[in-house]
């Protein structure tokens, strides 16, 4: 059985005061969520990725906590003249566990294209730190109504694939965030959702099944509390990619708890 990761893709929102309230306001209201329902622990995992700046503040309140911390990006390089960039080393002195990679918004607005990303993926499963890759992956609007889901999501695997192969996938999560559904409101009916995780699980079962089995895919585009529930109770949604209900406590704590509903009933 697969735990279920909600995690929170904070963009370039925030500021100190945000980082402290999110951190303890969304770990409050999980925890006595959890108390009330009698589970002591929370059955599912609880991620945040804040901007660059506040990771350090953030992975500093969420040590005693059950949330994790992850970056937004990092570079492929071990170190260097990259004006701007930070490497793994880095974020892994920072306290990250994960980083994303290759979210719409990178390869739309700087230009990150699927080698750079699945260089990045590389350096991240073949490095010396503990950080699993987030890889997000999903098509343009134009390519849904074109019938190109399948083999844009398909492209964007393999790119990653060739490099690193099945293996590399082994401690990996993906992300599944359909571009027409990201931060417009307009998210993907559980089915539309359930018919493209299938398919990228299908398709790296052909390749490990038992890899492609524990592999984690999440879902992202506007989830809210209200639509969690309906999209982690699909077969192979295994949680959610959060952004703009992230920046809110009680947003993403609904979406935290229609996590530990379904992995506490039986
Ligand atoms: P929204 O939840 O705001 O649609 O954003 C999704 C996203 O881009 C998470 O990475």
């Amino acid at each position: 059985m697969r735990r279920f990761l909600v995690a929170g893709n904070w963009k370039m929102h925030g500021s100190k005061e945000l980082t402290a309230e999110l951190i303890s306001g969304v770990s409050r209201h999980v925890l006595d969520n959890a108390r009330i329902s009698e589970q002591k622990v929370l059955a599912y995992d609880i991620l945040v990725c804040p901007a660059t700046p506040y990771l350090q503040q953030a992975s500093t309140l969420a040590e005693a906590l059950p949330i994790q911390v992850g970056a937004q990006n990092v570079n492929a390089n071990a170190q260097g003249a990259y004006t701007g960039e930070v490497s793994l080393s880095m974020l892994s002195e920072l306290g990250c566990g994960h980083v994303l990679l290759g979210h719409s918004e990178r390869r739309e607005v700087f230009g990150e294209t699927d080698t750079s990303i699945a260089e990045k993926f590389a350096s991240c499963v073949n490095g010396e730190f503990d950080i699993t890759p987030v890889l997000c992956i999903g098509e343009t609007l134009a390519a849904r109504q074109a019938g190109e889901t399948e083999n844009v999501v398909a492209a964007q695997l393999d790119a990653v694939l060739d490099v690193v192969g099945i293996e590399g996938f082994k401690d990996a999560v993906i992300a599944y965030e359909p571009v027409w559904a990201i931060g417009t409101g307009e998210t993907a009916s559980p089915e539309q959702a359930q018919q493209v995780h299938a398919f990228i699980r299908a398709k790296l079962s052909g390749l490990d099944a038992e890899i492609a089995d524990k592999l984690r895919i999440l879902y992202g585009g506007s989830v809210k509390p209200g639509n969690a529930e309906e999209l982690f109770a699909q077969i192979d949604i295994d949680g959610g990619l959060i952004g703009g209900a992230s920046l809110d406590v009680s947003s993403f704590a609904g979406i935290c708890e229609a996590a530990q509903k379904l992995a506490t009933q039986a």
